[in-house]
C-alpha cells in the first residue's frame, strides 16, 4: 500500500505546497496519500480555542491537550508513527528520512513553538511510536515549515517518485560525505573551464576525482561529518588527500 501522510495544523493553507511539483505528481500517481486537517475542527467552544496560558507562568501560550487528544484519536491508527516537530526534538537527518520512507502511516502534529501540552505526547506514546524531531538548531514560528522539509525529504525516497532511482542513492549523505561540484555545457563559460578530467572519458579517473572533491568539500565545510563516518568508510587512497 502507498505511504499515507496526515498533517494536523491550525494553518492548513500553509501545507498547500505539498500538493505542488514533485509531491503533487507523486500524489497524482498514487505513490502517496495525503490528508491535511484543521485542528480547530476538534474544538467545541464558540471561540475555537486551541491554546491557553502555561502552568508555572512565562511568556507565550501552550496548546490545549483536549483538542489534540481528540484529533489524534480520530486521525491515528494501528500503523501510525506520530511526528511532532519541535526545536527541542531529536535531530532529523537522512537516516531518519530513510526510516520514515519505510513506514505505512505518518501523522504530523504541528504546534506553535512554545509547544503542545506534554501530556499529549505522553498519552499518544501509550499506543503508538512518537518522535519529537527538530530540523535544525534555529527556531521557527511553528511546525508547519518543518513538515514541508521532512515530507519532501521522505517522499523523494519512495519507490517511483524520482525519475532516476540512482540519484536518490548517490546524493549527499548516502555515503556520509557532501556531494562535490557538477558541471554542464558549455565547456568554457565567462572564462571558467569545466575541470578537464570530466571530459577525459576515463571513468576510473573521474570516480576518483569526484571522491576527492567530496572529501575536500566535507573537510572544509562539514568536518563534523568526517568524525561520524562509520569505521572503514575511508580507504587507503582517501587518506592521502
Ligand atoms: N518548530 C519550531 N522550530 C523548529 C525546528 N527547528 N524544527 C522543527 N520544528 C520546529
Amino acid at each position: 500500500p502507498p505511504l499515507r501522510i496526515d498533517v494536523i495544523t491550525i494553518f492548513p493553507e500553509y501545507l498547500q505546497p505539498l500538493r505542488a511539483a514533485l509531491l503533487g505528481r507523486a500524489l497524482d500517481r498514487g505513490l502517496l496519500e495525503l490528508g491535511v486537517h484543521d485542528l480547530r475542527d476538534w474544538t467545541h467552544d464558540v471561540h475555537r480555542a486551541v491554546d491557553d496560558a502555561p502552568y508555572g507562568g512565562g511568556p507565550g501560550m501552550v496548546m490545549k491537550p483536549q483538542v489534540w487528544g481528540e484529533a489524534l484519536d480520530d486521525v491515528c491508527g494501528e500503523h501510525t508513527r506520530l511526528i511532532v516537530p519541535t526545536p527541542a526534538g531529536r535531530r532529523f537527518d537522512q537516516q531518519v528520512a530513510r526510516e520514515y520512507a519505510r513506514e505505512r502511516h505518518l501523522v504530523f502534529a504541528c504546534g506553535r513553538y512554545e509547544g503542545i501540552d506534554q501530556r499529549v505526547m505522553t498519552d499518544a506514546a501509550r499506543r503508538m511510536r512518537v518522535d519529537e524531531v527538530s530540523i535544525g538548531d534555529y527556531v521557527l514560528v511553528g511546525g508547519e515549515a518543518a513538515v514541508l522539509v521532512i515530507v519532501e525529504a521522505v517522499v523523494r525516497l519512495l519507490p517511483g517518485v524520482l525519475g532516476n532511482p540512482v540519484s536518490a542513492e548517490q546524493d549527499s549523505f548516502s555515503d556520509g560525505l557532501l556531494e562535490g561540484p557538477s558541471y554542464t555545457r558549455p565547456e568554457v563559460w565567462r572564462g571558467l573551464a569545466v575541470p578537464s578530467v570530466l571530459r577525459s572519458g576515463n571513468h576510473a579517473l573521474i570516480d576518483r576525482w569526484r571522491r576527492d572533491e567530496s572529501l575536500a568539500r566535507t573537510f572544509h565545510r562539514r568536518p563534523d561529518l568526517l568524525e561520524r563516518l562509520p569505521e572503514g568508510s575511508l580507504d587507503e587512497r582517501d587518506l592521502q588527500v
